[in-house]
């Protein structure tokens, strides 16, 4: 058997579809071309019958990408088939992949069917969708919690109707390391006609254990794994691809096993995906976390100072974390800040690079020493990739533990300015009330996390919020070294959203 693995990475499906995660086209696209160069081999780009801005973003990123395969999902019906393919087709490298449910749980209370009618359904489809693309993936939605012998009936039937990947989801994170590997063992004894297609896994991480699970079915014999950039998907998420990647990077001694991403790109693909979402991995995220290179005790760090392999196992140079975090000061220019954007993995546009280097040259006014952190905080906030209906023009704040807090916000919308003002329980409250009473846009604030993007009582504050509107959640973030003007920030970045949202995409 090859020791190749197939990377099939489901960030902009699985993962867009988590709340909090939504993109729009361009962010996709943005995200699909980082994941071209990070070097997987399928791009599942999303559903394209779920929604006009699925099917678009599909066609978009198939029509531009040629390395990479792209697939787009479909239910197991003719109605979904050819909406994936009319999305797909003019894709140098295109796949359909369809699922059914096949658990008793599912048919019973999901689908109202028979074992008889879901097999028929599944096969009837998988043919229907190889009359189209040559490459045709197959999901038994929920396998883990499927019976074993009808499971093993489903895939040989879908291989012999033209499936040349079978994907054994575990859709609820429900298995554990053994089990799963035992499972994968049986498809391969028992399905007769298995060496005809490559077996895959999918892997939630309900239990945590997404990449554990994954790994076991790997060494099962399973040559395709799907994954999501910092783990992100329904609820607790997908295995994650980086801590896969890297597992089989570090212990390849062990594993013997290859696949074609470039581990230097992981740390920018991380970061471009927290950047287009607002949505970051917390400290100890394995792999690209903001600590999972940083050693505090004194123990370890003599050790690193002695000699570096005593407390790591890889270095952040390998998964592309730049060398220092130290970078530039105020009489820095423009080519220096170019050069230090492209270490961090952002290939700025001229235009971009103009309205970041206006920015960094204002914080580095306000700031001795600006970071990597400051950095990318700049693009985040500066380089939004939703056009924005309002932008930020002023703020003027009272507050103090005898007064009632005030807030006069100044926005521009197009030509126009705006301005009211407001009272609140707090400052930041006030500001958010003032703004609402402008935009006559009220979400619900469920989510408002402050904290320094560097150190130092000069650091920039950054804050990240949520906002529920029509039961969607919205994220927005923004920095300032003022943290009132980037919570009016972040609360317009947010509202942003809403209203492109509302506009496009819905
Ligand atoms: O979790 C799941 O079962 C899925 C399938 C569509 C593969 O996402
Ligand atoms: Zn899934």
């Amino acid at each position: 058997m090859s020791n190749r693995v197939i990377i099939f990475d489901t960030t902009l499906r699985d993962g867009e579809q988590a709340p909090g995660f939504s993109m729009t086209l361009d962010q996709k696209r943005v995200m699909a071309r980082q994941l071209e160069r990070l070097g997987v081999d399928v791009i599942e780009a999303g559903f394209p019958i779920a929604s006009d801005g699925d099917f678009e973003s599909v066609k978009a990123i198939a029509e531009e990408l040629r390395e990479t395969t792209i697939a787009g999902l479909a239910r197991t019906t003719r109605k979904d088939i050819d909406r994936a393919w009319e999305a797909l087709k003019r894709a140098r490298k295109p796949r359909i992949h369809t699922f059914v449910a096949t658990s008793d749980i599912h048919l019973k209370h999901k689908l109202n069917k028979s074992r008889e009618e879901v097999l028929e359904m599944a096969v009837e489809n998988v043919r229907y969708a190889k009359s189209l693309c040559d490459d045709v993936e197959f999901s038994p939605e929920d396998a883990v919690r499927t019976d074993l012998e009808y499971l093993c009936l489903v895939i040989e039937s879908v291989i012999d109707a033209g499936a040349n990947v079978v994907n054994i989801p575990d859709s609820v994170g429900y298995s554990i390391p053994d089990e799963f590997a035992a499972i994968i063992r049986t498809l391969r004894e028992k399905v007769k006609n298995i060496d005809r297609a490559v077996m895959s896994v999918h892997c939630h991480n309900d239990l945590g254990l997404g990449v554990a699970n994954s790994l076991a079915a790997i060494q099962a014999g399973a040559r395709q794994v799907e994954c999501t950039i910092n783990g992100i998907g329904e609820r607790a998420g997908n295995a994650s691809l980086e801590e896969l990647v890297m597992i089989m990077h570090t212990r390849k001694n062990l594993l013997s096993l290859e696949c074609n991403v470039q581990t230097t790109e992981i740390y920018p693909s991380s970061q471009l995906l927290t950047h287009l979402t607002g949505m970051k991995v917390q400290r100890n995220k394995a792999i690209v976390g903001e600590n999972a290179f940083a050693h505090e005790a004194g123990i370890h760090q003599d050790g690193m100072i002695k000699h570096r392999q005593t407390y790591e196992i890889m270095t952040p140079q390998s998964v592309g974390i730049p060398e220092s975090t130290l970078v530039l000061g105020k009489h820095s220019g423009r080519h220096a800040l170019d050069k230090r954007y492209k270490e961090l993995g952002y290939d700025l546009s001229r235009e971009d690079l103009n309205t970041a280097y206006e920015a960094f040259t204002a914080l580095a006014d306000k700031k001795k020493l600006v970071y990597d952190a400051d950095l990318i905080a700049i693009v985040r906030d500066e380089i939004s990739q939703i056009p924005e209906a309002y932008t930020f023009e002023s703020l003027q704040v009272l507050s103090g533990s005898s007064l009632t807090p005030t807030a006069s916000v100044r926005l521009r919308k197009g030509d126009e300015i705006f301005e009211d003002s407001a009272i609140g329980d707090g400052p930041v409250d006030a500001t958010y009330k003032a703004i609402e009473r402008i935009t006559g846009v009220c979400g619900k604030l469920t989510h408002y996390a402050i904290e320094a993007v560097t150190i130092g009582k000069d650091a920039q504050g950054e804050v990240l919020i949520k906002l529920e509107y029509e039961g969607h959640s919205y994220n927005g973030q923004a920095v300032s070294t003022d943290i009132i003007e980037a919570s009016a920030k972040a609360y317009l970045s947010a509202l942003n959203r809403i209203l492109y949202t509302r506009d496009h995409v819905r």
